[in-house]
């Protein structure tokens, strides 16, 4: 929890109220243009719904992000919802709007046990189920081919708890296969698409505890083994979802960092949000602490040259997992104010300390 001194050493903080701070930054340059002119992306996730439903969400999504990714619509249980027969129209939707706002198309994501379609089940055998999913990443990155410029084949494949080899995650695919899937995926990604780059994504790394270290030593472990088996692997994904209050040591991390592009490893943060479930109601109060925990986590990673952008999982509070999902959403009903701009599309102290982390990046 946040301690009494850290309350008042952020309510001692020169204060430019939020008012003051929203006038400024609307006639600002965009997030996606600061972080451009560091030779980063920015981009945020996005569902059509919201995009179709919302103009004024959806023109300041085209004015601060240089990248789209969906936020469920090309997941495999999205896709592919009946064996055998692909519905990319929601992403091709998607695609369009992103083509017009000129910005990046990330692929989120080939392969998650947590996102498999329901005829994807432990009565297919094994032969069968391999089938079905190299023809759904072939299917997949043939239909995108040219337009993705990123994949995260695979998600949350660790989890050190379930003490399995690799301390990989006991979950369907691992049921299926043990650990064989993980290179057979990435080799069918690349077979079918040899320019997108294909990252391995996760999350649970960021912080000074037991097991973010277990789970930064488990996937570093993962990642060169890939390597060293020579699977077409060109960066990892590190989701970032914090949360205000957990412990960060900017040494531990940039060692992280560092490890990681020792492989020779490219690193995007795929789904930064700041949740702040554990704070008091009091809005301005809230912002000031997610703004503070957001600009001491990016200053190491954007000072980490293998980092290549940062995305947000969405852009504004009105329209945010974390305020729905029962592990993030907050006790009081109060909307969780994790992301840059709020619920009336303005920029918040989060979006400010994201635009002057961008600033100081050193140069790509
Ligand atoms: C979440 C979406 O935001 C929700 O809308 C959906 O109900 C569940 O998935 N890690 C991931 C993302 O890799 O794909 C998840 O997205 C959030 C956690």
């Amino acid at each position: 929890m946040i301690s009494r001194r850290e309350v008042m050493a952020v309510m001692a903080m020169p204060v430019v109220s939020s008012h003051v701070a929203r006038a400024l930054a609307v006639n600002e340059a965009s997030l996606r243009s600061r972080a451009a002119a560091r030779g980063l992306f920015y981009g945020a996730a996005v569902q059509i719904s919201h995009l179709i439903k919302d103009a004024a969400f959806a023109s300041a999504f085209a004015q601060q992000c240089g990248a789209l990714v969906p936020e469920w619509e090309l997941k495999w249980g999205a896709v592919e919802p009946v064996r055998g027969q692909h519905d990319f129209s929601r992403v091709d939707q998607l695609y369009d709007i992103a083509a017009r706002n000129k910005q990046l198309f990330r692929g989120h994501t080939l392969l998650w046990s947590r996102n498999a379609p329901p005829w994807f089940n432990e009565e297919l055998d094994k032969t069968a189920s391999l089938d079905a999913i190299l023809s759904h990443i072939k299917r997949t990155c043939e239909h995108l081919r040219g337009r993705v410029f990123q994949w995260d084949v695979l998600n949350e494949a660790i989890e050190p708890r379930d003490g399995l080899p690799g301390d990989l995650r006991g979950a369907l695919l691992y049921k299926i296969f043990g650990e064989s899937y993980i290179a057979e995926s990435f080799r069918a990604a690349r077979a079918a698409d040899h320019d997108a780059a294909l990252y391995y994504n996760d999350y649970g790394v960021d912080y000074a505890e037991p097991e973010s270290r277990i789970r930064r030593r488990a996937i570093l472990k993962l990642l060169s083994s890939l390597k060293a088996k020579g699977v077409p692997l060109d960066g990892l994904g590190i989701q970032g979802h914090l949360r205000v209050g957990r412990k960060f040591n900017p040494d531990e991390f940039r060692t992280f960092l560092r490890d990681v592009a020792a492989l020779g490893l490219h690193i995007v943060i795929t789904e930064f949000d700041v949740g702040d479930r554990h704070l008091p109601p009091d809005p301005d109060l809230r912002d000031r602490l997610v703004a503070e925990h957001a600009r001491m986590y990016l200053d190491v990673v954007l000072d980490e040259p293998a980092v290549k952008g940062v995305m947000t999982w969405g852009l504004s509070d009105k329209f945010s997992w974390l305020s729905t999902h029962p592990i993030t959403r907050r006790s009081d009903g109060l909307r969780i104010r994790g992301l840059p701009l709020d619920e009336y599309m303005q920029p918040k102290p989060l979006w400010r300390a994201m635009a002057e982390a961008f600033d100081r990046a050193p140069l790509r």
